[in-house]
């Protein structure tokens, strides 16, 4: 009974995150007990629609909602915590008549004055509606708590995101807002923490001295889909890097935390991205960084158009569809250090891994075997077949020492009685209950805008600053083998 009764008002209600979202992460946690006796879900956006037609569309109807024998049921009852309420034409009204239903709702619903906002809108909305929902009254204490939960893209680079905290910190305080990042509600990124600070076998290995070079790979098979529109002004680094990527290299990257509050856990995670050290001189940005595009191939068999053929995307388009980086971390734990990582739409395969490649032992014994263990890997696979895997050296059975690589692994569907956690639920509970540790904090958006905008800038302005085309279905350009120095390259999971 963590969970307070309380109401759900979600913006940009007709848009397809809450059908393909939000609306299943909710039923799943009215399935599995998780949701207050005393709860509902207030859909707001400009469709003439009703409580009846909404429901329908987003409970009664929606796919996303595996059916099953013993969900059957629990549709109709949890469809009737869910209404609908038409805004008009824009989103900068006069919210009274708004208030007045949020009121009411309350009323009948029992949810105790305690209100959750969802802004699932375009980000140029957000400033509009805290405005107005502060004009009505509605961001204050009403008997219960309020709270702001936005979506990204969170700011389009540094400037417009400060612009944007600003913005809503005018309405709200910063512990109320919560910036959503679905990879921190994905069990394997938050196992990164426990793997590092609840085992004493990685931590003291977890640095300079052991660690000859970290890699993280996010590749999706999928190419930019119906979001051309969107996806063509954006790109991988702003899509994926700047908040998915980046929060999962502080992870990686930061010290132990004094202890497992939000807060203690934040300040680690902000101190970790500002010692990323930023590229803004085009010899160094020419030499680490790589984009590339994809152009007709095959995905799953099947063929596909390139990226500049998709629809809403420029023909001459030099948007990156892949991404790969080679950087620095400038502390004490990590100095020398590269980091290599790299995101792409249109590889062979849907992965997503961090690898931390120790170093070769100082001496070498075994010289004449055929395998030089040169390579303890860790590897931490986020999705899909979550779990941890650890390459290291056995010797063959036999005369002499041959070494051959073996797996440690522990994968989470072993834990068969324990069921994960879509991201959606994780987050949405967790800020149901007011706990911040897996949202986003101001601070932290801005210190990786900062690292992530001049690389943008570069790849916007620089005449040299080439787009290599690669085949869809493959992983990605040549030249970004060539980023990992030495006999290493990129691990290709499932090659
Ligand atoms: C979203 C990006 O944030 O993450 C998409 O906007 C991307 O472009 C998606 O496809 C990937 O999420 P997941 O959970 O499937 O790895």
């Amino acid at each position: 009974d963590k969970t307070p009764p309380q109401l759900l008002i979600i913006f940009g209600a007709s848009g397809d995150l809450t059908e393909r979202k939000l609306i299943p992460a909710l039923f799943s946690l009215y399935e599995e007990k998780y949701l207050p006796k005393n709860f509902a879900v207030l859909g707001i956006s400009r469709s003439d629609s009703d409580d009846g037609s909404f429901r329908d569309q987003v409970v009664l109807q929606n796919k996303h909602i595996p059916e099953t024998v013993k969900n059957h049921g629990l549709r109709k009852s949890f469809a009737e915590k869910v209404f609908y309420f038409d805004l008009g034409d824009s989103y900068d009204v006069d919210y009274s008549a708004l208030n007045e239903r949020i009121e009411a709702l309350d009323k009948a619903q029992k949810t105790a004055g305690n209100y959750i906002f969802y802004l699932s809108t375009p980000p140029s909305l957000y400033e509009i509606i805290a405005r107005n929902l502060n004009k009505a009254g509605l961001t204050s204490d009403n008997g219960g708590w309020t709270r702001l939960i936005v979506e990204k893209p969170f700011g389009y680079d540094l400037a417009s995101a400060h612009e944007l905290n600003d913005n809503l910190q005018k309405y709200f305080q910063e512990s109320q807002i919560y910036r959503i990042d679905h990879y921190l509600g994905k069990e394997t990124v938050q196992n990164l923490l426990v793997t590092r600070f609840a085992n004493s076998i990685f931590e003291p290995l977890w640095n300079r001295n052991y660690i000859r070079h970290v890699e993280i790979t996010n590749a999706e098979s999928v190419g930019v889909g119906k979001r051309g529109g969107y996806y063509d002004k954006s790109g991988a680094l702003r899509d994926m890097f700047q908040n998915h990527l980046l929060q999962i290299v502080s992870l990686v990257v930061m010290e132990p935390p004094i202890g497992s509050e939000p807060e203690e856990i934040r300040n680690e995670k902000v101190k970790a991205l500002k010692s990323l050290r930023i590229m803004d001189d085009p010899e160094t940005l020419h030499k680490n960084t790589i984009r590339g595009q994809y152009l007709a191939g095959e995905s799953n068999g099947e063929p596909v158009i390139g990226y500049r053929q998709e629809e809403g995307v420029d023909p001459n388009s030099k948007t990156e569809t892949y991404a790969a980086l080679k950087f620095y971390v400038d502390n004490w734990r990590w100095a020398g250090v590269p980091f290599y990582v790299r995101t792409a739409k249109r590889m062979p395969t849907k992965v997503t891994e961090v690898v931390i490649h120790f170093k070769t032992p100082h001496h070498q014994i075994f010289r004449n075997s055929m395998v030089q263990n040169k390579d303890n890997k860790l590897i931490i696979r986020i999705q899909p077949n979550e779990g941890i895997l650890v390459k290291f050296g056995v010797k063959v059975p036999g005369q002499g020492f041959e070494v051959e690589r073996a797996n440690l692994d522990f994968y989470y569907s072993e834990l068969a009685d324990q069921k994960i956690m879509e991201a959606y639920e994780r987050l949405l509970l967790d800020a149901m209950q007011g706990d911040a540790t897996l949202y986003a904090r101001a601070d932290e958006v801005e210190a990786a805008w900062e690292f992530v905008d001049p690389i943008v800038k570069f790849w916007q302005t620089d005449p040299n600053a080439v787009t290599f085309g690669y085949s869809a279905g493959m992983w990605g350009p040549k030249n970004a083998d060539e980023l990992i120095e030495g006999e290493y390259t990129w691990r290709n999971p499932g090659e």
